[in-house]
Order: structure tokens, then sequence, then C-alpha cells
């Protein structure tokens, strides 16, 4: 993820932008920078590739004094890690600093370029900075021309603009990506999170999504995306302890949820290159490092194996659909703590990937170890690469969503999903299953996933209404078909185990094979179902379970929605989507309604009895 942080201070603040991005370190980074407005008015701008140390050094050399300036740290998406690559980005007229994807920075590039607008850097938001220069030359004041911009952008995004001709303002913006506005005395602050302020107070406010900021000295005026003026409410922060704190989040699992935006974007930019619109898997390591692409001979596999557990092994069943249908490889998938019993035999040429948050998971570890035993390439889907199945794997896939607090996992599903999605695409074009415009289409699709996840966190409200149905229930049964079928079975168990409410997950064309049996008013039915080429099957599933008293929670899409009109059903309308992200974002609101219903239930969320958030023992 990349850290944004904006000060209008009282005297120089280059040194306080840096430390600040120090407290940022731990989103990762690849290069950095700041812009200032020196005391004589002019606008000046520093920026260094790698360790904030490097930016340091060019500071040292040529010192800022300014007292307003905005800093950044890059975690490459759009174009290389270079020097003209990172933030800040600007014209003579503004500075912009970014954390986000601005999927539709290449029309928008297009039609600047043919209005003469020269470009220094590939990245998408040079766009954003030439965009807000249009319409401060066509007369429009600072805040109604980043007003005008923001209409315009299509993504996820967190925003800082800093105007070389006013030494005391400052606007941000977020759709997505967190962005906070720090109060201090005369003094004022934006910064991706609590823990970057820390330095300089712990009264915040969180901007809501399509908020928009304006700082002056003297205080702050927030919009939302109408561009009405807003309050949003000051809080008091604790990250002054540089913990992983809950933010403004009652629970560590909610903050999680609504960081998957900011986490899958920085997941993705770690995979696909946005520019180009192509897969760019990470450089392997070691002996692996000239191996095919990312490290696998993709085109030479026989077959695929996956193992994991629990929810990570759910993530692996969707990415069985996505090989097979996009790369046309078989792949075979069990459950860890089944795999490392079965004597599997394993193809000559197989690859075992290993998903796994914690990468410590016993039962995960002891398969992905009789896997290199018989001669398999061993790769680790984990959000923590140092750990021991990090450690033991021939290539690493790391999931970018930071610390995952809370017991029942979300943001790290999501990003496991994002990468086994990625591989998937890149396997496909390795193996020519896919040519090149195919590839760069679901490129496309995945870089709209950050957004797609912002619009279906926007529903929290319906669903949390919904929860309350569901809290009264003693059994909840979950259908899905497809890639929607292993969201049944996380969805059921996201309810179980932070609500204790019994739920199964099932396919849906298993209804009539036994669980139907169930049905009745009393056992609410969440069906999964965007309006793709099974969803009139399910239809059909849904009008068993209509017939016989059930009532049911459908989570679609507005064709799925104005093609069904059942009786007691409540619907869940997600954005239209493709067939290959829906499983991603689908997930948003199985992990409301199973989040709210534990709220309501009063069960200890972040810590459900009996679980531990890695099983290092059998
Ligand atoms: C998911 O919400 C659970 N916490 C659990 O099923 C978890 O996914 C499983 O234990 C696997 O853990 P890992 O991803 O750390 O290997």
């Amino acid at each position: 993820m990349c850290g944004i942080i904006g000060i209008l201070g009282k005297s120089s603040v280059a040194h306080e932008l840096v430390d600040a991005l120090k407290r940022l370190e731990y989103r990762g980074y690849d290069s950095a920078g700041v812009a200032t407005i020196e005391p004589d008015g002019t606008f000046a701008r520093r920026r260094a590739v790698g360790k904030l140390r490097n930016l340091e050094a060019v500071l040292s050399e040529s010192p800022l004094a300014g007292a307003i300036g905005i800093g950044h740290t890059r975690w490459a998406t759009h174009g290389g890690v270079t020097e003209k690559n990172a933030h800040p980005h600007a014209t003579e007229r503004v500075a912009v600093v970014h954390n986000g994807i601005i999927e539709n920075f290449r029309e928008l590039k297009t039609f600047l370029i043919g209005a003469g607008h020269e470009f220094k850097s590939e990245t998408d938001t040079e766009v954003v900075a030439h965009l807000v220069t249009r319409y401060l030359d066509e007369g429009l004041p600072p805040k109604e021309a980043v007003a005008a911009t923001l209409k315009l952008l299509t993504g996820a995004y967190a925003l800082l603009f800093l105007f070389p001709t006013d030494g005391d303002l400052l606007i941000g913006a977020r759709s997505g990506p967190p962005l906070a506005i720090g109060w201090g005395d005369g003094e004022m602050y934006f910064g991706s999170d609590a823990i970057a302020l820390a330095p300089f107070t712990d009264r915040v406010t969180y901007l809501e999504d399509g908020d928009y900021a304006v700082l002056h000295r003297s205080g702050a005026a927030i919009y939302d995306a109408a561009d009405n003026p807003v309050q949003r409410p000051m809080v008091i922060s604790n990250a002054a302890a540089f913990t992983v704190d809950r933010g403004n989040y009652r629970h560590f699992m909610a903050k999680e949820i609504h960081e998957q935006p900011e986490v899958i974007g920085h997941t993705l930019g770690h995979y696909l290159d946005l520019t180009a619109g192509r897969t760019r898997l990470p450089e392997a390591s070691g002996p692996r490092a000239s191996v095919g692409v990312g490290g696998v001979d993709w085109a030479s596999l026989d077959r695929i194996t996956i193992s994991a557990c629990g929810t990570a092994y759910y993530a692996g069943l969707v990415a069985k659909y996505w090989f097979e249908r996009i790369a046309r490889i078989g792949v075979d998938i069990d459950v860890a703590s089944e795999f490392r019993y079965r004597e599997a035999p394993l193809p000559e040429k197989g690859l075992a990937l290993f998903v796994s948050q914690s990468g410590e998971t016993a039962d995960t570890l002891a398969s992905l170890r009789y896997c290199k035993q018989h001669g398999q390439t061993i790769g680790a889907v984990v959000n923590v690469p140092a750990s021991s199945i990090g450690r033991e794997a021939d290539i690493v896939f790391p999931t970018l969503a930071g610390a995952e607090i809370g017991v029942a996992s979300t943001k790290a599903f999501t990003c496991q999903l994002s990468v086994l999605a990625a591989l998937a695409v890149a396997a496909g074009r390795a193996r020519g299953a896919i040519n090149e415009a195919e590839e760069q289409a679901l490129v496309a699709e995945l870089a709209a996933v950050p957004r797609l996840v912002t619009e279906a966190l926007r529903l929290e409200l319906t669903i949390e209404r919904l929860a309350k149905r569901i809290s009264k229930a003693k059994d909840v049964l979950y259908l899905g078909r497809g890639t929607s079928f292993p969201l049944a079975l996380e969805g059921a168990l996201k309810l179980k185990e932070i609500s204790y409410i019994h739920a199964e997950g099932y396919a849906a064309g298993e209804l009539k094979h036994g669980p139907i049996a169930l049905i009745d008013e009393t056992m609410p039915v969440v069906v999964i179902a965007p309006h793709d080429r099974l969803y009139e099957k399910t239809v059909s599933n849904m009008q068993e379970v209509a017939a016989r008293g059930g009532r049911i929670i459908l989570i679609t899409d507005e064709a799925g929605a104005e093609a069904i009109s059942l009786e007691a059903t409540e619907t869940i309308v997600l954005p239209t989507m493709s067939d290959l992200v829906a499983p991603i974002v689908y997930a948003v609101p199985v992990q409301l309604l199973a989040y709210h219903t534990a709220v309501l239930m009063g069960t200890d969320v972040d810590q459900p009895r009996n679980l531990a958030k890695s099983v290092t023992v059998e």
C-alpha cells in the first residue's frame, strides 16, 4: 500500500514529512518523495528510489525549508520503480500524491495528450495532476478544480493536492483507500492512517468514501461526493504506540473488511502491469529466477495440486475453476488435513500450491513437505513470506494484506483470491490458452476490483439489517454454483466461526440430493448468484426453496435482481462485474453478513471461542 502525508505547518516540514513516511514503512514501498512550497513561493520537489534514507540523502544535499508540503511512499502499480515515476507528480500548478488505482487513466491520458499535455511518467497519478491543471487553467478555484476532476475518475484512490500558489491550502480526497485528517494547534495534517499522524496529533477525523476535504491552518471543511458540506466525527487515536490499532472501527475484523479496497489494490499492483495491461509476476529468487514466468514453467506443467485449510482452502477451490477455465490445466485440491495422509500419486511435472495467511498451519506445512518429497515445484501463497511455509517453498507468491488480527480471515482471503486470479491469467498466457488481447481484458477486469469492493462496502447498512434475520436462526444454508460454490462454503464458515450459529455451504445443484429436506420457514437460505451463465439453474433451486416456505437472501447484481420475483426474498444487489472477479467482490457481503450477525449475537468477534488465528498443531 502506498503511504500519504500532508502537513500545513508553522515551520519547515520536510523532515516531519519523512518521519511520518517512516511510520508508514510497514505498508511496503519502493520509492518516496516530498514536495513543498518554499518561503520564496517557489514549488520544490525531492524524490528517490529505494528506502527513505535515500530521500533523506537527497534532502541533506538540497534541503527544503517550506512550511507546507506533501509526501508519499510508492508501491509501483503503473510504471517501473524509477525516480520519474516516484510521487509527488506535478505540473506548474499542482502537485499530487496518490494511493490506489485509477482504472480509466489510459483514456484520460489519451485525451490529455491530444489536448497538448506532456507527460513525464508512466503513472496513472500524473493524469490527475494534468486534469486539475486543466480546470485551474479554465479559471476554477482549487476546490472546484479538484471536485470536477474527481468526477472524471474511475477507480479506488486516496489523493492529496498541493497548490504552489497557496501556502495555506491542502486538499484531500478518498474513494476506497483510507485518508485521515489530523487536527493540530495552528497546524493541520492529512495522512493514510492514524499511525502516520501519531507524531503530530491524536485528534483524527477519517474521511468517508466519496469525501474530499479542504484544509487551512485554521481547520478543515469536508464535502461529500455531491459537494455537500458534511461533518465527520473527530476521534482520539491510540496509534501513538504504533500498535496496529482498530482505527475508528469497533473490531479488527471490521477494519480489515474495510481495508480490502486498499490491500487488494496493493496486492494486484504486485502481479499486474496496469500500464501495459498485462500480468507481471514477481521475479522468483534463487535457482528458479530464470525459470519460466515468475519461477514456474507453466507451459510444461502436467497438473496443479492445491492444498490448504479453512478459508484458505476455499480460496484454492475458487482458483481451481480459474486455472481450469483460463489456463486449461487440471487442478487437484484437498484440505491439507486429508491430503497429508492420502499418499496421493503426483504428476511428474507438477506445481503444488499452498495457500495460507499465517504460513504456519501444521497440516498445510505437512502437505507441502509431502509434495516436496515427491518432486513437485512448491509455490506458497502466503501473507507472511518469512513463515515456515514461505521459507520451505520454492517460490513465494505474497499476499500483501498487511497484518490480519481478526481470527476470521477476511482481507487475507480476498488477497489470496487476487493473487490466484493473477497467477491463473499469467499461466493462461504462458500456456497459450489465452492471447494478448484476452489477457489485457482479464487484467482490466482485475484492475476494477478495488472500486467494486468499495461499492460493495457501501451496502453495509442493508446487510446489517438482514443480519437481524440471520441472528434469530438456528441453522442457515448457503448455496452457490461455479465459483460461487466455494463462496457458499466460506459464507457458512464465516457465520459459524464468529456468531456460533450453525451454517452449511452447499453446491446449489446438490439441494435436491438431500439438503432440501431441511427447508422450512425457520431456516434462512443465503444464495450467492451473480447473473452469469449458471444463474437460471440457481433460480430453479430458489424456486424449490420458496415453494417449501424457505426464506431467501439473494446476493446478486442488477440483472439478477430484475430476473427474480420470489416471495420472502431479500436481495443484496452488487454492481455488475465479470465472472472472473465476482468471487472476490461477492466475498464482501458474505463477510459483512457474518460480522453484523456476530455483533448482534454479542460474541467475541475478533477472538471467537475455541479458535486460534493460526493452527500450528494437528
Ligand atoms: C478462517 O476465517 C479461519 N480463521 C481458518 O479457517 C483459517 O482460514 C485456517 O485456519 C487456515 O489458516 P491459514 O490461512 O493461516 O493457513
